[in-house]
């Protein structure tokens, strides 16, 4: 692959911002419109592109898949690495065109030697040492190392406006136990993994990414879909939260889009993937999502905190109480990766699209039932939290 000129593209990026500062969010909307992935099949339809050999590191879960379905549509090929146990539920079919290679992170890499990519991409870096054994073997056979991290390591969440270059947690506090000791080591893992990158592909060939919670179709956590599910019934809805509450969420096609294009540009460095384009309230954030339904609704503000601690509601995905080391959670800068390119769907967009998966083949009958009403299910409890709060 041919360097590019950062310098350049950057000064490039200023004046087309200076000479009309919304075109990247007219741009974002343009693309979002119609089916999934116009942009792909836009650029597929023209040829401008030199192909790449891409390799994910997984693949085949709910980042991978988009990942794939961008990348194949933009003219690259793909290999994945997995352990060949975790099946994808969207673009199935698109898997045909992909080079499917087995091992394990653990202590099987043997399908990785002697092969050259132009660039890796590690979704599932869950271990230090996975990254580092990874970079170290792909390191003088693969020109750049796009790592998959998270805004984890920013954890504990003290700023107002987090920059890529705030300093990360390298360390869990000795002492530390429960919920704060899981957003600690993930954090650390995720923070000492990128350092792993670095270290192996100097900072000239890493590009790391940094996501929000990304939602969207194939998502294997029942956490953010709450509310396409509750506010599609409509009706009286429980909103926990003050009106102005940040919150911070990011389509997860948007992030799969941006990585292949920081690829595509050798743009090497490290990105917030975070979403929505400005800053957003809990109150405006409802609107904006329930925008993708009909449905009658009512909302109920939930603002008083001890309240919501004592019903146990401490955050509905992308709503996280905004207190102790939660407090800037959702105050995460995009504005590096909004200057580099990183669009957006509108909300509404993805919230329509994850109640259409919702409803398909891809998720069981049981899973959709143990949302609304397994025993730790919210949903289940909504209108007892209503009747109490009166
Ligand atoms: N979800 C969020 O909101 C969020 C936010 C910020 C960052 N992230 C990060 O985003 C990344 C994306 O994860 P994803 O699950 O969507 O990625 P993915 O690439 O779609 O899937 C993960 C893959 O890892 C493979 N895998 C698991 N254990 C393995 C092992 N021992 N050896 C080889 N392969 C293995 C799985 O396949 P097999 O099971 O077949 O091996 C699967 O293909 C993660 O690093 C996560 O920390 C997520």
């Amino acid at each position: 692959m041919k360097k590019k000129s950062t310098s350049s593209r950057r000064q490039f990026l200023q004046n087309s911002l200076k000479a009309g500062a919304l075109l990247p969010f007219l741009g974002a909307a343009h693309l979002s419109l119609g089916k999934e992935s116009l942009s792909a099949d836009f650029i597929s339809e023209k040829k401008p592109l030199h192909p790449l050999k891409i390799l994910i590191l997984g693949g085949t879960s709910f980042l991978g898949p988009h990942q794939i379905a961008y990348a194949l549509g933009r003219g690259h090929s793909i290999s994945t690495f997995t352990r060949g146990k975790t099946e994808p539920t969207v673009h199935k079919k698109l898997f045909k065109k992909v080079e499917q290679l087995v091992g394990d992170r653990n202590n099987d890499l043997e399908a990785l030697k002697n092969r050259k990519w132009d660039a890796v991409i590690d979704n599932s870096g869950r271990e230090v040492k996975w990254t580092k054994d990874t970079a170290e073997l792909l390191k003088d056979h693969v020109d750049l190392y796009l790592y998959t991290s998270s805004t984890g390591v920013y954890y504990p969440y003290w700023g107002k406006d987090i920059r890529e270059d705030t300093k990360l947690v390298t360390e869990t506090p000795a002492g530390t136990e429960g919920e704060e000791k899981f957003e600690y080591d993930y954090g650390v893992m995720k923070a000492n993994s990128e350092a792993e990158v670095r270290k192996a592909f100097g900072k000239d060939r890493s590009i790391i990414v940094r996501p929000t919670y990304m939602v969207g179709p194939a998502d294997r956590l029942d956490r953010f879909i709450y509310w396409p599910v509750r506010l599609k019934r409509g009706g009286k809805v429980m909103v926990p939260g003050k009106a102005d509450d940040p919150v911070q969420y990011i389509d997860v096609r948007d992030v799969a889009e941006f990585m292949i294009r920081q690829i595509e540009q050798r743009a090497a460095g490290d990105y917030n993937a975070v979403g929505p384009a400005s800053a957003q309230g809990m109150h405006a954030f409802i609107h904006a999502a329930h925008a993708a339904f009909s449905s009658p609704l009512e909302l109920v503000a939930i603002d008083d905190y001890e309240f919501l601690k004592k019903q146990h509601v401490h955050y509905i995905v992308p709503w996280i109480m905004p207190e102790g080391k939660n407090a800037g959670s959702a105050l995460v800068s995009n504005a590096r990766a909004i200057a580099q390119g990183l669009t957006f769907r509108p909300l509404a967009r993805t919230v329509w699209d994850i109640d259409e998966w919702w409803h398909s083949d891809a998720v069981s009958e049981e899973r959709r039932q143990k949302l609304l009403a397994g025993p730790e299910a919210l949903m289940g409890r909504e209108a007892e939290i209503l009747a109490a709060w009166g």
